[in-house]
C-alpha cells in the first residue's frame, strides 16, 4: 500500500480476501505438522523455513498476517511474533548480546525487563547497567567500545520519562551497539521508532494491539533486514511462538486501535486535567501535559498520547488508601492495560531504580483510561478520594 496514512494501513494490512474466497478476515491456522508431497519440496522447504510454510512454531500464513500488518504500520523490515511482550523483550535483548557484552538499560524500564536483564543476561556473563532516562546524548560517557545494546522505553510506564531517542540513537551508532526500544505505549501510531534511530521496536501486543485484555502477545519490528535475521533466528533458537487464535486477536485488535486510542487519549487527558485539580495530588505524570518536565521532548517526537499514566498523591495511611481503591466501581484494580477497560494501580517507582533515585514521598497511582465515559471515570475517582478521606 502507497501513500495512505497508517488508519488505512490498519484496516487493510495482512488482508488477502482474494486469494481467501472473498472472506473479509484470514483464516486462522492452527498447525503444527506441515505436509510435504515429495522428497524435493521437503528439502526446499528446510533450505527455506522462513519463507515456505514449514512447521508450525516457525511461521504459518497467520503468523505472517499479523507481523506483515505490524511492519508495515511500524514501517519496518519485518516483524517477529512472540508469546507476550515479556517475551519479546527478552528474545530482542539476546539476540543482540553475548558474553562479555555490555549493555545498557534505561533505569525506568518495565520491572520485568530489568529483571530479565539482572538475572539471566548477567549469569550469561553480560555486564548490565542502568542509565538515567532523562541522560539525552550525555549516554557517551556510559558507552564503551564493548556496549552491544542501548534499550530504552519511552516514557517509562510507571514514572513516563521521556527519553531524547535520537539524541541516544545517534551516540549508540559511534560504538556500533543496537538501538532496541520498547514502543508499547505509544504504539506505531504515536511514535514511529525507525524515523528516531531506533534500530528494533518492541511491543507488548497484549496492551493496545489486542486491545481487549484477552490474549497475551508480543512483536518486534527490525528496521532492516540484517536485524530481522539476527531476531527471527534468534526466536526459532529459543522456540517462541504465538498461539494461532492470539495472533487473530492482536490481527483483529488492529483494525480498530487507531480510533480505540483516539478515545483512550482524549479520557486520559479529560481525567488528567481533573487529577490535576485536586487536592489529594501532588503531581501528574503525563508526557502530553505542558506541566510534565519531558513534555517538550514528547511534543517535539510525538504525535499523540495513550490511556497510560500516573498520579501522586499526597501520602495517606494504607487503611486509607485502601478505602479508595477496594470501592471502586468502573476502575479494576490489575496488572497490564490497553484494554477498553480502566484500571488504576498502587505503584512503587523507588524499588525499580538503581541509576537513579525515586524520592517523592507520595503514592503513585497508575491510571488507564479504558473507553468508558470520562464523566462516569470523574464520578468514579471522585467517590474514591471521597472515601479515602473519610478513612483518614
Ligand atoms: C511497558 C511494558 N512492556 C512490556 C510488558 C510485558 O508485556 P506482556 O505482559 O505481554 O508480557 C508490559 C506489561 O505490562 C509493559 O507494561
Amino acid at each position: 500500500m502507497k501513500d495512505v496514512t497508517q488508519d488505512t494501513i490498519l484496516v487493510h494490512a495482512g488482508r488477502d480476501p482474494r486469494n481467501n474466497h472473498g472472506i473479509v478476515n484470514p483464516p486462522v491456522y492452527h498447525c503444527s505438522t506441515v505436509l510435504f508431497p515429495t522428497l524435493d519440496a521437503l528439502e526446499e522447504s528446510d533450505r527455506n523455513s522462513f519463507e515456505i510454510v514449514n512447521y508450525g512454531r516457525v511461521g504459518t500464513p497467520t503468523t505472517a498476517a499479523f507481523e506483515t500488518a505490524v511492519a508495515e504500520l511500524e514501517g519496518g523490515f519485518k516483524a517477529v511474533n512472540t508469546g507476550s511482550g515479556l517475551s519479546a523483550i527478552a528474545i530482542a535483548l539476546s539476540a543482540f548480546t553475548k558474553a562479555g557484552d555490555h549493555v545498557l538499560i534505561t533505569d525506568s524500564a518495565y520491572g520485568p525487563t530489568r529483571r530479565f536483564a539482572r538475572e539471566t543476561l548477567a549469569a550469561y556473563g553480560v555486564e548490565v547497567e542502568f542509565f538515567d532516562p532523562c541522560i539525552g546524548a550525555g549516554i557517551a560517557s556510559l558507552l564503551r567500545p564493548d556496549t552491544s545494546v542501548v534499550f530504552l522505553e519511552s516514557p517509562g510506564s510507571l514514572t513516563f520519562e521521556i527519553q531524547d531517542v535520537p539524541a541516544i540513537a545517534a551516540a549508540a551508532r559511534t560504538v556500533g551497539a543496537t538501538v532496541l526500544m520498547d514502543n508499547t505505549w505509544a504504539t506505531p501510531l504515536f511514535f514511529r521508532p525507525f524515523d528516531h534511530g531506533v534500530d528494533v521496536s518492541i511491543h507488548a501486543a497484549t496492551k493496545y494491539m489486542v486491545g481487549h485484555a484477552d490474549a497475551m502477545l508480543g512483536v518486534i519490528t527490525c528496521r532492516d533486514e540484517a536485524t530481522w535475521s539476527v531476531v527471527k533466528k534468534t526466536a526459532v533458537r529459543f522456540g517462541v511462538c504465538a498461539g494461532p487464535d492470539d495472533l487473530y486477536l492482536g490481527l483483529r485488535g488492529l483494525r480498530t486501535m487507531a480510533v480505540r486510542l483516539r478515545q483512550h487519549q482524549d479520557s486520559a487527558l479529560a481525567l488528567a486535567d481533573w487529577l490535576a485539580a485536586r487536592p489529594e495530588v501532588t503531581r501528574v505524570l503525563h508526557p502530553a501535559r505542558p506541566d510534565f518536565p519531558g513534555h517538550a521532548l514528547w511534543k517535539r517526537d510525538f504525535t499523540g498520547s495513550s490511556g497510560l499514566f500516573s498520579v501522586i498523591v499526597n501520602p495517606v495511611p494504607r487503611k486509607a488508601l485502601a478505602a479508595m481503591l477496594d470501592g471502586m466501581e468502573l476502575f479494576g484494580m490489575g496488572y497490564s492495560w490497553g484494554g477498553f477497560e480502566s484500571l488504576i494501580l498502587p505503584t512503587r517507582p523507588a524499588a525499580v531504580r538503581s541509576a537513579t533515585r525515586w524520592t517523592d514521598p507520595g503514592q503513585v497511582l497508575r491510571l488507564h483510561a479504558g473507553l468508558e465515559h470520562p464523566d462516569d471515570l470523574i464520578r468514579d475517582l471522585d467517590a474514591g478520594f471521597r472515601r479515602m478521606n473519610a478513612a483518614l
